[in-house]
């Protein structure tokens, strides 16, 4: 979007439209009558023309006629003329908007702004349309597609649901009377699916049937357009509802991305306890030998030998320490892109990670590991995995188990890496194991869960690796003896192959 015409023949209205426009980098052509109009448009291709109805020698919309195509070239008019008959039939000539002059054309100028803002937004909405009339759905797709929406198009339910399956919409347009299914059945067919709660439907329909209509809304159709339609009130809606779903899917990114950013920290803060618990020892190891030193040297008793070997031992505290915290360091600095890392290696880091909590706990991690290197976000897995450590932790702490045995296995099935972490901590009650996954589901008590762990490991698995989680309640024999936990099954593709 670059060149535009603007056909007015007022020089105060003509120059104000200009200057806005220049302002925001268009190359803006001014034609003052219609002759000149017709000039620009025979050697110039526009992306947008701003036309004025009536013009000294001649009508504007006759001009339209010699535009060639109006998905290249739109047209927007700006009139004072409210004849409502002559504002419909442009809008079936194809112009995008109809815009009446205000006073100092504040309204008029924040309209073009919108509709500029729209042609220009990269990430065009896309709609998907169910009619089985081909009338229909090519007079929508007329309207619908200059004003830069994507349209898909189905003639009947089934290929409609299944082009919805297959692609993300941001509005459905159905008619009600269908070859294969009534349009009611297709709504409720839609709004069964819990990720089509918040999709927007918009019913079109001849029917005058009351009744029906109610039915529609309490179904969840978001709004009604009868049949024939006045297009401008059609094109208004289509407008409202992507916005609307728009809005409501950018308060999800937010939602989502603030409980990363909780979910993050709840992590840090146990690897923050598990590095000062981690630094005692090293830190009274130094300690103990180097008051040993100075009091040896305090009774002259010191040997070069035994201050050689007690700095070695300061010296190996010491860098044990500092690895310690480069490990803890490395979890928060590194950005977050996919990488190739070592499946075992990352486990492994996980118990480094938590092991202060679980060696005091008398928790046992038995492991079966497969060499495996795989592609994909180290640093999320690496939550995902001490979410998962932890709430096995929490459960054997809540039971008071006595053995406590976490086993965990890797696998690599075709490409397809397999993780499963097993505890025997007595499983999920049967009541609430579909919701472990929601977010801020949580049993425990205020202080001690945000009910996010699950949720966001969910997320990276599913969103962030196009993999999957479950959970399932087992039970199974660990040295004759027979026991009952939770199993989380990871299963992830490995897309990588080549490395
Ligand atoms: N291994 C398990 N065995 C039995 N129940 C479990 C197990 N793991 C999770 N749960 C149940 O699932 C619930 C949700 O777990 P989730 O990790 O999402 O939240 P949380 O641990 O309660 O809080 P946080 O946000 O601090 O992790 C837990 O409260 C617990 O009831
Ligand atoms: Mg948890």
């Amino acid at each position: 979007m670059k060149n535009i015409l603007i056909v007015e023949d007022s020089k105060v209205i003509n120059n104000l439209v200009k200057n806005e426009l220049d302002n925001l980098n268009y190359n803006c052509h001014q034609a003052f009558d219609f002759k000149k109009a017709e000039v620009f448009l025979k050697k110039i291709q526009y992306d947008l023309i701003i036309l004025d109805l009536h013009l000294p020698d001649g009508e504007g919309y006759e001009l339209i006629n010699q535009v060639k195509s109006l998905t290249d070239t739109r047209v927007v008019i700006l009139t004072g003329n409210t004849e409502k008959q002559l504002r419909e039939d442009l809008f079936h000539h194809g112009v995008l908007d109809y815009i009446i002059k205000d006073k100092n054309l504040s309204f008029a100028i924040a309209e073009i702004h919108k509709v500029l803002k729209h042609l220009e937004s990269k990430i065009s909405d896309k709609i998907l349309l169910i009619d089985d009339s081909a009338f229909m759905r090519k007079q929508m797709s007329m309207i619908l597609t200059p004003r830069n929406y994507q349209v898909s198009v189905a003639k009947d339910a089934t290929e409609g649901l299944d082009l919805l399956l297959k692609e993300d919409y941001n509005l459905v347009i159905l008619d009600m009377e269908l070859p294969d299914m009534h349009g009611s059945e297709v709504l409720e067919k839609i709004k069964s699916n819990p990720k089509y709660i918040n999709l927007p439907v918009l019913i079109i329909s001849g029917t005058t049937n009351a009744d029906l209509i109610r039915n529609m809304y309490k179904m969840g159709a978001s709004d009604f357009i009868r049949k024939p339609f006045i297009i401008e009130e059609f094109a208004l809606k289509v407008d409202i509802w992507c916005d609307y779903r728009k809005k409501h899917l950018l308060d999800l990114e937010q939602k989502d991305k603030l409980l990363s950013q909780q979910s993050k920290m709840a992590t840090m803060g146990e690897m923050v306890e598990n590095i000062i618990h981690q630094s005692r020892q090293p830190l009274s190891v130094i300690t103990a030998v180097a008051s040993g030193i100075s009091l040896e040297q305090e009774y002259s008793q010191l040997k070069p030998e035994t201050l050689m070997k007690n700095l070695d031992v300061i010296t190996q505290s010491a860098m044990h320490l500092s690895e310690t915290m480069g490990s803890f360091r490395d979890f928060f600095k590194k950005e977050d892109s996919k990488r190739m890392f070592n499946l075992s290696e990352l486990l492994e880091k996980s118990f480094e990670l938590t092991s202060s909590k679980f060696e005091t706990r008398n928790i046992q991690i038995i492991k079966c590991f497969e060499d495996i290197n795989m592609y994909g976000f180290d640093i999320e897995l690496l939550q995902v995995f001490i979410n998962i450590l932890n709430n096995a932790r929490d459960e054997f702490e809540k039971k008071d188990i006595k053995d406590r045995f976490i086993f965990i296995d890797t696998k690599n099935i075709n490409n397809n890496i397999s993780i499963s972490i097993k505890d025997n901590a007595g499983g999920v009650p049967k009541d609430i194991i579909d919701n472990i996954f929601d977010s801020y589901f949580t049993t425990k008590e205020d202080e001690e869960g945000t009910g996010i762990g699950l949720y966001m490991s969910k997320e990276i698995v599913t969103k962030h690796h196009n993999g999957s989680i479950s959970v399932k309640n087992k039970n199974f024999t660990h040295k004759d003896k027979v026991y009952t936990g939770a199993v989380f099954e990871i299963l992830i593709p490995n897309t990588h192959k080549n490395l």
